[in-house]
């Protein structure tokens, strides 16, 4: 059976005071229980300092595409390792809207996660426009495919996926299970046309607008397995009680 992963995207929150008292209420409270939270590069050591031994591990949001150079204020996958991060998270929409990462750039950002041996957390989905007009299949396949001619169909082995539809992020419009179920099943049915163990191995992560009041029945969903969590993540609280539902 494929690994259920619920994994916590901080974004741009957080201080040293306001992280030590999340990172104190959710390490006790998740033991023995796999989570990730990817959270801002300033505080990856103290994420580091704070989880080391337990069974949370942490991450990222973004990374270059370059192992190293003139590339001010930029972080390499090396760096990432040198703190201890697991994962890093690829193709955010916000990164892609605010930030102007193309499809490209998505890719060679995953290719460099995995050659130093990170697990990327590729996030897809479409903008409210889009699902509107009836593409949403089209617009997550193309974000796919992408990534597969760059790095082969088999490195999804080593990777996660994460559904986020655009309208559904920070806006509390959550996609309804049924939303997010037709969409997950379509990606696991075209990477299944390609290779069905790695389609069935794979971890499709659900984000937008998840709270510990809606994950059970979004998670309850054969092709969700786990979700990408935003504001809910930074409240002790809702985190533990979503990781807690992807359990159950
Ligand atoms: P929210 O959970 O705040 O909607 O954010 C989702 C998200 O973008 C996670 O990456």
């Amino acid at each position: 059976m494929r690994k259920k992963l619920v994994a916590g995207n901080w974004k741009m929150h957080g201080s040293l005071t306001d992280n030590a008292a999340l990172l104190s209420a959710i390490k006790p409270a998740l033991a023995g229980m796999e989570a990730v939270v990817c959270v801002p590069f300033p505080y990856l050591a103290q994420v580091q300092a704070a989880l080391s031994g337990s069974s949370i591990a942490w991450g990222a949001q973004n990374l270059s595409d370059q192992p190293k150079g003139a590339f001010t204020g930029e972080v390499s996958a090396a760096m990432l390792l040198d703190f201890g991060c697991k994962y890093v998270i690829v193709g955010h929409s916000e990164r892609r809207s605010l930030f102007g990462e193309t499809d490209a750039v998505v890719a060679r950002k995953y290719v460099a996660a995995q050659a130093a041996g990170l697990t990327p957390i590729l996030c897809v989905g479409e903008s409210l426009e889009e699902r509107e007009a009836g593409i949403t299949e089209r617009i997550v396949a193309r974000q796919i495919d992408a990534v597969i001619e760059a790095a082969g169909v088999a490195s999804l082995a080593r990777a996660v996926l994460a559904y986020e539809p655009v309208w559904a992020i920070g806006t509390g419009k959550t996609a309804t299970p049924e939303q997010a179920q037709a969409v997950h099943a379509f990606i696991r049915s075209k990477i299944a046309a390609l290779n069905a163990t790695i389609a069935d191995g794979l971890t499709i992560q659900y984000g937008g607008s998840v709270k510990a009041s809606n994950a059970a029945e979004l998670l309850a969903q054969p092709d969700i397995d786990g979700g990408l969590i935003g504001g809910a993540s930074l409240i002790a609280d809702e985190f533990v009680a979503i990781c807690k539902a992807a359990a159950n």
